[in-house]
């Protein structure tokens, strides 16, 4: 009796777990325009779905998934960037956004830590797919990397291990070593943030300002281990707000992944030039706690400026830039410590939190970038929800205003693209942009679609009945 019935049960949770194991493994197969970078082929394969009856569309969508699956079993085919004579490839850029992940303490339940780990793997499972599937060129996790600045390099830094080697499936050794160079009495990771300070104020002493901001035609930070060129921005959670961020936010966050701003040209000398350009949106506006960051930013993006690049650029930044209300999830939003903060005096009156930056920062900032009016994309971060608009310049006062559809009276118009989160309560997505050299028009065309997987629970789900699958098989076995 008990046998038939747990043998049922066997059977009922194999099933779901084979089920819930196709999905997973699968779902950019359920929506493989969004899940596939732009190509030609692809605008003919269009859906023209509508006047279908509800079973060919059934059939249809089944058709197309098990198409898509077909295609990207076994043989390693990939989707190799085009390349024709002549023509550069394509650009595919995969951006990831804000993943936040959140610490362990010790005071932290264990059901709340089984929690952040199966986050991080459920993260890690997006990106596995995603690489596995469209092998990018590029990968640019869109800032708020972590969850919160308020914790110290030690936190930071296990972080960091985790940012590094659960979600990104990354070497970690080097990070071991930054730790065994720079640690307490205690070997936990400390940062030498006043060797950072004294550098920078070196620095911007001297003039010219002394900064490296610039790289050319870099396809890899290690090419012998990555195929791809890996982009980490700041996020007001990984250094704070301007009234926040210290000297020691900074110099760990430069030492663990990198510059915060630079830019990368490609193919500048040919009729196809295009660049990357990597922004602290934090560190452009004030009152700030120390005001030689800010100065800074501005330093990169005049040097930017000088630079008089004749491409199309891609912008990376994690605060979106100045609209109106109703354009998307956020408007503008600015806080200020108040004048009598007693907790930190120090900061009384600094920027405490902005959801865009100003209307001023984004006229200032867009017209030294897209300078030559040339097309343009900017990706952001920050409001998790995501959203697409457009800023259309105004040749002749400079201004830019945002709207939902090109204004056909400006010249220039840059779309700009929120990325919606990577988090599960946004359905995991992962952003997809695509840049193509149209050798007719001589122009770079930039197109974007997000991939969409599903909330944590069900890659729970699916883990758990798994387990459960096995455990049961065995015992079915043994008894
Ligand atoms: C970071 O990880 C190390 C090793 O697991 C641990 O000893 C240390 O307490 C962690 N740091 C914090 C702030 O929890
Ligand atoms: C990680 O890198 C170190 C050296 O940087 C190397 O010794 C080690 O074998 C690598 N580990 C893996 C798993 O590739
Ligand atoms: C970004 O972070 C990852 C993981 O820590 C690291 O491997 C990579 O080198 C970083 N990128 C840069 C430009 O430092």
């Amino acid at each position: 009796m008990f046998k038939t019935w747990f043998r049922r049960l066997t059977v009922l949770v194999s099933i779901l777990a084979i089920i819930g194991n196709v999905y997973i493994f699968t779902y950019p197969s359920l929506h493989p325009q969004s899940c596939s970078w732009r190509c030609a082929s692809q605008k003919v394969a269009m859906d023209a779905t509508d006047s279908l009856s509800l079973i060919e569309k059934t059939s249809f969508h089944i058709r197309r998934y098990l198409d898509d699956v077909w295609s990207h079993i076994g043989t390693k085919k990939g989707v190799k960037r085009s390349s024709k004579r002549g023509l550069p490839s394509d650009v595919h850029l995969l951006a990831l956004g804000d993943p936040q992940i959140k610490g362990i303490w010790k005071s932290t339940p264990y059901l709340s830590r089984l929690d952040t780990y199966g986050n991080d793997h459920y993260l890690g499972h997006i990106f596995r797919m995603m690489k596995k599937r469209l092998e990018p060129s590029h990968v640019a996790v869109m800032g708020d990397l972590f969850s919160s600045q308020w914790i110290g390099d030690s936190e930071f830094f296990n972080r960091t291990v985790r940012y590094t080697s659960r979600i990104f499936q990354r070497n970690s050794t080097w990070l071991q070593n930054i730790q065994q160079r720079s640690h307490d009495d205690s070997g936990l990771y400390t940062v030498d943030w006043p060797a950072f300070a004294d550098d920078l104020e070196e620095r911007l002493k001297k003039e010219p300002k002394d900064f490296e901001f610039g790289f050319s035609d870099v396809k890899s930070w290690d090419p012998a281990n990555d195929d791809y060129l890996f982009i980490n921005l700041t996020g007001n959670h990984d250094i704070g707000y301007s009234g926040d961020a210290t000297y020691q936010h900074m110099a760990r966050f430069e030492e663990l992944f990198g510059k915060d701003n630079y830019w990368v040209e490609y193919d500048r000398d040919t009729e196809h030039p295009w660049r990357i350009v990597v922004l602290n949106s934090m560190l452009l506006e004030g009152p700030a706690l120390q005001p030689q960051l800010v100065e800074k930013t501005w330093e990169f993006l005049y040097r930017l400026f000088e630079q008089r690049f004749e491409g199309s650029t891609v912008l990376l930044t994690h605060v979106p830039f100045y609209k109106t209300p109703g354009l998307c999830a956020d408007s503008e939003l600015f806080r200020y410590y108040p004048h009598d903060y007693e907790r930190e005096p120090y900061k009384q009156n600094l920027l405490r939190s902005q959801n865009h930056l100003s209307q001023d920062a984004t006229k200032r900032v867009l017209n030294l970038i897209f300078d030559n009016d040339k097309p343009g994309v900017i990706l952001t971060g920050h409001d998790h929800e995501g959203c697409e608009t457009w800023y259309n310049k105004d040749a002749k006062s400079g201004d830019w205003t945002a709207s939902k559809t090109i204004q056909a009276s400006t010249e220039l118009h840059i779309r700009e693209i929120t990325v919606r989160s990577m988090m599960g309560e946004f359905d995991g997505n992962a952003g997809l942009l695509t840049g193509h050299f149209n050798s007719r028009t001589k122009l770079w065309e930039w197109s974007f679609s997000l991939c969409p997987f599903s909330i944590q629970h069900v890659w729970w789900f699916t883990k758990v009945v798994t387990i459960l699958s096995g455990l049961f098989l065995s015992i079915l076995v043994v008894v």
